[in-house]
């Protein structure tokens, strides 16, 4: 319905804006009519998917670093497709596959990926409450902020997914509904498949006045309506399941009779009673007789059960039985999976999904050698399962824990169950698999990647457009451009140690080409490289800016200020919701320990960065987030066997008391305040073998490691 305005409304809102007066929100359709849909949920801060694709919201495409290659001897899949254990924000990882320039994943996931399994996190509406100051408003907004934080991956998800692709979507009682609004708009309600119904780990107590909730759900869309791989499921029938049943359905049906077998072995003829028909043709009874699945049951009415055999001459005499089949052994599963776990516990790692409901996921929606994504990876249960049923797999998860277990968990899975007899092991080791950082970096693997690469790599940090063939301006390479100012990578492998981007290469680079270069000019290069302190140097009107590896912020270039994503100090803070703007090199945090006796003693522990939003340096232990621990290190793997967060390591009593005790932002201030008083943390470490490897990590998922030989 088009709404105009009236002569009287149009008065009223000049003099509104003329006096500087607030408009009526009664105003909003008429004065933005929109080509409203049936419904959508609107709320703060929803962003317009084209904003989102095209980067508006701050968050852009990163390079992608590999990490680590693990079984790299083992088999790979005949194309050379290796699986991915991604660490970093996953916005940043959908949108790195979306753009589909970093060699690691060019035209290798966009449109490929058959299936999307996510669990995030489920945005529990209640935590919010409680904040300090203005109440409602902060709850309302969280829950708005968590909305778009899914919706803003979904969007881009969608445009990763195969065209024959689908989702599933796991969420509690808290968002769910919201978030299939939000799915019915991204991806069409004609495209909605089904809703599962799982069980929930922890059921929640219902108290005096309410029922205690029992399940959560799962979302099932496909990207086209008809095309897509669906495989029904067949589980064994359970104890106690009826195994089979009688062939009498409503309604009539015209010729009404069917001939079966008599308990004499006879043929005979019968016709079901008034207001029924007998379930099956009789083509399908012949067939159902010679599978042997075909039965006269006895009646529970005797001879009063309506069924009349029809006689030679035409008369029917009543029967004492029902015609009736044998049920298949398996049964094919509905939307109820009820019937399984929904939540696991063998990594240790808090809501670890179960794998008899990722077999379900996974093998009703693709076939082996299909791509499968989660991008809240968790403990790696999408991973671990699609290995074992020969799919490719790629985990993303912003956490350091999860990114740890994950990569335990697959590199013993051979120790795990297996799928199909969870009686056995699985016993196979895992195929090759990658792990790649997102939006954060190892500097000395960048300096190492050899020319090609590096330039691929840092034109891309800092969103420079590469040429196909670098454009040569009197012998000065120029690799790339950005909104039309050139950009050169110096080439630091070709200078001198004391070589330097200065004052007197500058001032040559300007006389030579300084007039054909328009008034910005980007150079690349290592930061201890670059002579000058600031972001440019001008000369006479030409700007060189300075673009420094590892990186610094130049805020004219930047939408939004950069973001880190941070590392749980607690168990309980594992599920937060984070996310990342730009990127950082990691460095490593300065760390002095010693292993004595079964323990192992830190006595000192400072991040190599500042406090985020303060610049403060952080005291002793304030910024640990948490030591893992390889008690049996094999030299070469980390296989993480134990974890501690820094709350762990804080005496007993104090942890309890900061629990108790306040809203969320207290209780992680009461563990800063509480570790910076630690002289000492110490971790004993019993049960250990000879070689012992520890990762220190802090809030930023920077990492220090060191090995242990005890004897
Ligand atoms: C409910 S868990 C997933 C559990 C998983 N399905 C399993 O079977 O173990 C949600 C995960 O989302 C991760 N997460 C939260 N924000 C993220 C982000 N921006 N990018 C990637 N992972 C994120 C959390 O670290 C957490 O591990």
């Amino acid at each position: 319905m088009k709404e105009i305005l009236t002569e009287q409304e149009r008065q009223y809102i000049i003099e509104a804006i003329q006096n500087g007066e607030p408009i009526p929100l009664d105003f909003k359709y008429k004065l933005f009519p929109i080509a409203q849909k049936e419904y959508e949920l609107n709320y703060a801060g929803k962003m317009r998917k084209q904003d989102i694709l095209r980067g508006e919201d701050g968050v852009l495409p990163v390079p992608l670093q590999v990490e680590k290659v693990f079984n790299g001897e083992r088999e790979l899949f005949s194309d050379g497709w290796r699986n991915m254990i991604v660490f970093g924000d996953n916005l940043q990882f959908l949108k790195t596959c979306y753009q589909n320039t970093d060699d690691l994943v060019r035209n290798q996931i966009k449109g490929k990926v058959k299936l999307i399994y996510i669990d995030p996190p489920f945005g529990t509406g209640d935590d919010y409450e409680g904040n300090k100051g203005q109440k409602g408003y902060t709850a309302k907004r969280k829950s708005a902020d968590f909305v778009e934080f899914i919706r803003r991956r979904l969007i881009i998800a969608k445009e990763i997914l195969a065209t024959d692709g689908t989702i599933m979507v796991r969420q509690g009682y808290n968002f769910g509904h919201y978030i299939k609004i939000v799915l019915d708009e991204i991806f069409g309600k004609t495209n909605f498949i089904n809703e599962i119904v799982v069980n929930r780990g922890k059921q929640r107590l219902g108290g005096s006045k309410k029922f205690s909730t029992a399940t959560d759900t799962i979302f099932f869309y496909s990207v086209s309506e008809k095309n897509y791989t669906f495989n029904p499921f067949k589980r064994a029938r359970y104890i106690g399941e009826a195994t089979g049943t009688n062939m009498l359905m409503k309604g009539e049906r015209n010729p009404p009779s069917r001939i079966f077998i008599d308990p004499n072995g006879e043929t005979v003829t019968l016709l079901p009673p008034a207001n029924t028909h007998w379930k099956f043709v009789q083509i399908k009874i012949d067939e159902m007789y010679k599978k042997g699945v075909m039965y006269l049951a006895k009646s529970q009415k005797g001879l009063n059960s309506g069924i009349r055999k029809v006689e030679k001459d035409g008369i029917t005499t009543p029967v004492d039985y029902v015609p009736s089949f044998k049920f298949d052994e398996d049964k094919t599963i509905d939307a109820n999976w009820t019937d399984i776990t929904g939540y696991d516990a063998t990594t240790g790692y808090p809501t670890e999904n179960s794998e008899s409901l990722l077999e379900r996921v996974i093998s009703t929606t693709t076939n082996a050698g299909d791509i499968v994504l989660d991008f809240f990876g968790g403990s790696g249960t999408t991973a671990a399962v699609a290995e074992k049923l020969g799919r490719k797999w790629i985990v993303c998860d912003i956490g350091k824990l999860s990114f740890y277990t994950m990569q335990k968990r697959i590199l013993s899975i051979q120790d795990s169950k297996d799928i199909q007899k969870p009686s056995k092991k699985y016993s196979n080791q895992a195929k090759s698999f990658i792990t790649v950082n997102v939006g954060s970096y190892d500097l000395t693997k960048l300096f190492e990647l050899g020319k090609e690469k590096y330039i691929q790599f840092v034109l891309r940090l800092f969103e420079i457009e590469q040429y196909k063939q670098n454009k040569s301006i009197k012998g000065y390479e120029i690799s790339g451009e950005r909104s039309g100012s050139y950009c050169l990578v110096w080439e630091f492998w070709k200078y001198k140690e004391d070589a330097n981007v200065d004052i007197s290469f500058l001032e040559e680079l300007h006389q030579n080409i300084g007039s054909r270069i328009g008034k910005r000019f980007y150079i690349i290069a290592p930061a201890n490289a670059i002579d000058f302190i600031s972001d440019y140097y001008e000369i006479e009107d030409v700007r060189y800016y300075f673009l420094k590896v590892p990186y610094q912020i130049i805020q004219e270039l930047h939408k939004q200020e950069f973001k880190k994503f941070r590392q749980p100090q607690s168990q309980t803070k594992i599920n937060d919701l984070d996310d990342a703007i730009g990127f950082h090199f990691m460095r490593e945090p300065e760390v002095k320990s010693s292993f004595n006796n079964n323990e192992l003693i830190i006595n000192s522990f400072r991040s190599n960065f500042t406090e985020e939003g303060t610049n403060r340096e952080m005291d002793n232990f304030e910024s640990l987030s948490m030591v893992i621990v390889d008690t049996n290190f094999n030299g070469k793997e980390f296989a993480m066997s134990r974890h501690f967060f820094a709350e762990d390591l804080l005496k007993a009593k104090k942890k309890q008391k900061n629990i108790e005790e306040g809203t969320e932002e207290d209780i992680e201030e009461g563990i800063k305040a509480e570790l910076k008083q630690q002289k000492q943390l110490i971790i004993p470490l019993i049960g250990h073998n000879q070689r012992i490897c520890v990762k220190y990590i802090d809030i930023y998922g920077n990492e220090f490691t060191e090995e242990f030989t005890t004897k």
